[in-house]
């Protein structure tokens, strides 16, 4: 599916983003493991959602999907079976990591698989620590997917996280949950933290501190009700949508407010956007509403400590560096090279097609704004998060932007094109 998108005049009005991805795919894997039901309201209807809950159906958890609400059987910790065949974990990079660590303490052998993106992903950042816990985890040329576990009974370890990834972290704590003994993990452990505020939620007990995340094993977790809020990096599309068309403004209601979450939000603020932030919600996940008025942007620095708060909306922001006046660099984000796509490359390649100048880095890149956008014909690279940072920098330009293989907003936002068409028109 190809979209054309033109210049807009206007960009205003109230959205609801759906439920958050990350806390979706937790709340589905953590309900699934507890003991009793667990209710969820507000889940992400995205394609990488539904994997997980497929996966998990897969393995016996009963999952019942009501109109306004998702009610999860939950079989205890160790109370999956084995699946009939290989767990599809399509382009769901937290889906098969997140399995991983809950798969090598069970007693029996699963495979996973997933599309041509995520067998292209490094596995071996789960694996290894996994291996040391006890299971053993077979992967294609010792890095990728399609992987075979064999589950064991895993003992507890302490481990230096070598990359901040909160897939391997939650890994290696829901591992951890099932292990003799004391996991600890430090090292990179600076990275979105939800998987340590839900395990909590969920009532098993976690020790933290600067430095360090201890979980004991053999715990067990209770089922429990949580209305998901909304995904700011859903929501960093339309904040971005507010400054490229002029003097837009948008209202978000019931959105996430994690502070390992808000990154962008802080770094628009810098930028010069006008953002009022209304909390609402205080637990488990802080929750609340957004207004944004858009405005004239300067160029900023992105940090290597910011840049894990704000991973996945990098695509948005180089975008978005076109229309501020002056610099903006961002280096320390090595990472976006191995999501859905090599998000460095396929920005790159997309804004020099519409006649951008962008310098490039293995860890980041340089752009010197204001430079006009021309409409062009740019990819999607099979990438959800590169469609929609495209088609809000399209809303700007100067002509008709043509976006190749739209199909990939699916992942998140299956309803984006709609809010994008209903905000344009004011
Ligand atoms: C996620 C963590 C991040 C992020 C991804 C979701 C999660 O990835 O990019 O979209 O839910 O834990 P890494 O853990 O690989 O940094």
């Amino acid at each position: 599916m190809d979209r054309t998108i033109s210049n807009a005049r206007q960009f205003c009005g109230t959205v609801s983003v759906p439920g958050d991805k990350s806390l979706s795919h937790r709340g589905l894997l953590f309900g699934a493991i507890s003991q009793g039901k667990t209710r969820l309201t507000g889940l992400s209807q995205g394609e990488d959602v539904q994997t997980t809950a497929r996966c998990l159906e897969a393995m016996g958890v009963r999952i019942e999907r009501r109109t306004s609400e998702v009610i999860i059987d939950g079989v205890g910790l160790k109370g999956l079976r084995v699946a009939k065949a290989a767990l599809d974990c399509g382009n769901s990079g937290s889906t098969m990591r997140m399995l991983m660590g809950l798969l090598a303490g069970q007693d029996f052998v699963s495979t996973l698989t997933g599309d041509a993106s995520l067998s292209r992903r490094p596995m071996d950042r789960v694996a290894n620590p996994l291996r040391e816990m006890g299971a053993q985890i077979d992967l294609t040329e010792t890095r990728f997917s399609p992987l075979r576990i064999t589950g064991k009974k895993l003992k507890g370890i302490p481990y230096s996280l070598p990359v901040a990834s909160a897939q391997v972290k939650s890994a290696l704590l829901i591992a951890g949950l099932l292990a003799e003994g004391e996991t600890r993990l430090t090292g990179k452990i600076q990275s979105r933290d939800h998987t340590e505020r839900l395990l909590p939620y969920f009532g098993a007990s976690l020790r933290e501190d600067a430095s360090s995340i201890t979980i004991a094993g053999n715990q067990k977790l209770q089922g429990v009700s949580f209305d998901i809020p909304g995904d700011p990096s859903s929501a960093a599309f339309w904040l971005a949508g507010a400054c490229v068309v002029g003097k837009g403004s948008v209202s978000l209601d019931r959105l996430l407010l994690n502070p390992t979450r808000t990154g962008f939000q802080r770094t628009l603020t810098r930028m010069g956007a006008q953002l009022i932030e209304n909390v609402v919600v205080k637990a488990p996940e802080l929750a609340g509403n957004v207004e944004v008025k858009g405005s004239m942007l300067r160029g900023i620095s992105v940090a290597p400590h910011e840049v894990s708060s704000l991973i996945d909306e990098v695509p948005m922001l180089a975008v978005l560096a076109t229309y501020a006046d002056g610099i903006t660099e961002v280096r320390g984000a090595e990472e976006l090279r191995v999501k859905e796509s090599d998000r460095i490359e396929s920005v790159a390649i997309n804004l020099r097609r519409m006649g951008v100048v962008i310098e490039t880095f293995p860890d980041g890149f340089r752009i010197k704004g204001p430079q006009k956008l021309t409409g062009a014909t740019v990819d999607s690279f099979g990438d959800h998060r590169i469609a929609m940072a495209f088609a809000i920098g399209a809303l700007g330009a100067s002509g008709d932007t043509r976006i190749l293989n739209c199909e990939s907003v699916n992942i998140s936002y299956p309803e984006f094109f709609e809010t994008l068409e209903r905000l344009t028109l004011g």
